[in-house]
């Protein structure tokens, strides 16, 4: 298969692309970055200017969407806001707008959201695919995000939200930020520690993706979630005992808002138990269910 990334520099893209790789599909870089695109194949788009390589673009079976400003690269400042929102849903509706003018469209467009879309929800609480959007910055940035790509099922390609929980990887994300404090002996609960965190381990991530692209009947969002979200106390205490480290300093919601103020309010004090309902009931089966095995198995 030809497929092409955007975001393929990242976190969760350099994944895929390895995935894809490994496996013997072609595989097309979008990138803002000329230093990036290494093949002749790979795809150059500026996004200030809405200018993709329609022609380098043309003849994809796969188009994975993961471009976007990073959310936790610095505090919600009004200009930073606007970059997450407009990197994109701009970027959603220049790839949208090329692809309707092709005459070979892709089969499938995986457009990446997160579970960000549920907003805050109480940890008894569970919510899946057919659930609501929540309220706050994230949701409301994800509902758009989503809803950009929407008009590409009137032209016959398939399309698929993937609503990623917490990416866990030791490279970058959030397990990444968090671990030298932990290593340090600094590891503790934030605030009550009650907020649920629904979490997948990086390596999950391409073998569902590899399923969702050999499942036709799969459209629409998808929680890219495990089926075993924990409480951040439960996180907390299983990250310290995979590390054997002590976990003994809570720390304080003041502190929190005094230094990351919304980005920390909705990326650490709040979170949602998010059922992976499209997975579970297509058979997909998790090779890293719990977080103890995915711990285990990323550090
Ligand atoms: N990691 C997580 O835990 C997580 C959770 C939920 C949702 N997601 C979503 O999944 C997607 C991929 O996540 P990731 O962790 O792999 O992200 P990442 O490591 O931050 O990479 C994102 C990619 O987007 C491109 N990019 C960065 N800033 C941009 C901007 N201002 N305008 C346009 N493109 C920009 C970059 O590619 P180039 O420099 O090559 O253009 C970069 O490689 C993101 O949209 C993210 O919101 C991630």
């Amino acid at each position: 298969m030809k497929i092409a990334i955007s975001g393929a520099t990242g976190l969760i893209g350099s994944t895929f692309k390895e995935f894809f790789l490994r496996n013997g599909h072609q595989v097309s870089v979008i990138s803002r970055h000329r230093g990036f695109l290494k093949k002749t194949s790979d795809i150059f788009w500026d996004l200030n200017k809405n200018y993709i390589d329609t022609k380098a673009l043309e003849g994809h079976d796969v188009i994975i969407h993961l471009a976007g400003a990073n959310i936790s690269a610095q505090n919600w400042s009004a200009a930073y806001k606007k970059e997450i929102r407009d990197s994109r849903i701009k970027s959603t509706r220049l790839l949208v707008q090329t692809i309707q003018c092709m005459s070979n469209r892709p089969k499938v467009f995986l457009c990446a959201s997160a579970f960000g879309y549920y907003g805050h929800q109480e940890p008894e609480a569970v919510v899946d695919e057919k659930s609501p959007a929540g309220s706050g910055f994230l949701a409301d940035v994800c509902r758009e995000w989503e809803n950009a790509s929407a008009d590409l099922v009137l032209y016959g390609v398939r399309l698929v939200h993937m609503r990623f929980g917490i990416v866990l990887s030791k490279k970058g994300g959030a397990l990444a930020k968090m671990l030298p404090f932990f290593y340090w002996g600094l590891g503790g609960r934030l605030a009550s520690g009650r907020q649920k965190m629904s979490w997948i381990a990086i390596d999950e991530i391409p073998r569902m993706v590899d399923f969702i692209i050999g499942h036709e009947e799969i459209c629409g969002p998808v929680n890219m979630v495990s089926p075993k979200p924990v409480t951040n106390a439960e996180f907390t205490k299983t990250l310290g005992r995979v590390i054997d480290r002590p976990t003994i300093f809570p720390v304080p919601a003041a502190m929190i808002k005094l230094f990351f103020g919304q980005m920390g309010q909705e990326l650490l004090l709040e979170g949602a138990h998010v059922k992976p309902s499209v997975f579970l009931n297509t058979g997909y089966n998790f090779q890293y269910p719990d977080l103890t095995t995915a711990l285990k198995h990323i550090l």
